[in-house]
């Protein structure tokens, strides 16, 4: 927000420290938290640190292609937007600041159902695919009617996400009584509201949101539900175990992705890296075509996106850092972070031997 000029960042951490200076201590935190010890948190980023690389030589990689697809669309890299809430809580320009950094890098938005921006007006300022994240409401109604809408605004996958029946307990946000600012809504689900209650007991304001309006009863019946209701594609995300992914192909999806949301939910479930190969081979021993498999948390190097690849996946989703350079400038922010992890991939693929992401194999890992 400030115009820091990201060609002088370098990193996604140097990106990390100038947006926790620009930012307001609630967002931060609500940003920056894991649940509980946030174990889990740690751990996604440390798993890809614990991994190392066995490099090929003597490859000609004088010419690299990064792209890839995705559900049929080609992409620049084999990195996409994820989805994270309120996005007008880094910048004015929210989510159609996001939509339009990541058109720039030549990837795919994933929009939050919990975004500050309507669907419509981020859909009309992306130039890359959007996709949209789904939160199911207890009122079906209410949840069909945003399908119907999500799908008319022109987005070309719905994104189910399966691992918060309720929210994970994030402490600062319940110290910090999260809630948003006044004028920011929850802008595809009628203007919705978070505050926290006043009183004694501190709560946060988005984990009551979900305790008294989310669907808790979601189960594999409404994967199918779903289905019956959509010709989008259906991409199932934050599943950690072959069975629940093998679940998630019975019940037609086209892609998972193996995901812990990024530590919050679930404090000392596995970190995504470590589970991912057992993911990967459980999709390709079913019969039949498998759906695509992607990964996020901890990515934060070009070379944990080879390592993400190598490991089975076909793309990895950025969350925090998203939101990182969002807060620093806005839509070139985002391209700006984007662009720091693709140049970091090129030059990893390079030093690995692999002229293209098909190279990208899993005796990289040894
Ligand atoms: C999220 N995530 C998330 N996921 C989702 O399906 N719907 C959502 O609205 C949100 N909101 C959200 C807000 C914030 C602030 C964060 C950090 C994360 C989870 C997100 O899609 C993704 O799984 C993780 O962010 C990936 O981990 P990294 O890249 O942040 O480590
Ligand atoms: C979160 C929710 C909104 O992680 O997914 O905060």
């Amino acid at each position: 927000m400030s115009g820091v000029p990201t060609s002088d960042v370098l990193t996604l951490a140097e990106l990390e420290a100038l947006a926790q200076a620009q930012l307001p201590e609630m967002a931060w935190d609500y940003y920056a938290s894991g649940a509980d010890e946030e174990v889990t948190l740690r751990r996604n980023a440390e798993a890809y640190r614990a991994l190392a690389l066995h490099y090929r030589v003597l490859v000609d990689v004088s010419v690299r292609d990064l792209s890839t697809t995705v559900l049929g669309r080609r992409v620049a890299m084999p990195v996409l937007v994820a989805p994270t809430a309120f996005h007008r809580l880094a910048h004015p320009d929210g989510e159609v600041a996001t939509a339009r950094g990541a058109g720039e890098a030549g990837t795919v938005m994933i929009l939050s159902t919990l975004s500050n921006t309507r669907v419509e007006d981020v859909v009309a300022a992306a130039s890359g695919p959007v996709w949209f994240q789904l939160y199911v409401y207890r009122d079906r109604a209410r949840t069909e009617a945003l399908v119907r809408r999500v799908e008319a605004a022109g987005v070309e996958a719905l994104v189910l996400t399966v691992d918060a029946p309720l929210l994970g307990r994030r402490v600062r946000d319940v110290r910090n009584r999260f809630t948003l600012p006044d004028g920011l809504t929850l802008a595809n689900v009628d203007g919705d509201v978070v505050a926290a209650r006043g009183g004694d007991v501190a709560e946060s304001g988005l984990a009551a949101y979900f305790a008294s309006l989310l669907d808790a009863s979601l189960s594999w019946r409404d994967v199918a539900w779903l289905r019956a209701r959509t010709r989008l594609p259906i991409v199932v995300k934050g599943v950690v175990r072959p069975d629940d992914a093998c679940r998630a192909a019975e019940a037609g999806a086209a892609a998972v992705v193996v995901s812990n949301h990024g530590g919050r939910q679930l404090d000392t479930s596995p970190a995504t890296i470590e589970v991912l190969p057992r993911v990967a081979d459980a999709l390709a021993a079913l019969p039949g075509a498998a759906p695509e498999l992607y990964v996020d948390g901890g990515v934060r190097r070009g070379t944990d996106v080879v390592k993400a690849v190598a490991s089975g996946a076909r793309a990895v989703l950025l969350g925090r850092p998203i939101l990182w350079g969002l807060t620093v400038a806005g839509a070139s922010g985002v391209a700006g972070a984007l662009e720091i992890v693709r140049r970091e991939l090129d030059l990893a693929m390079a030093l690995c031997g692999c002229a293209e992401v098909s190279a990208i194999t899993r005796d990289l890992l040894g």
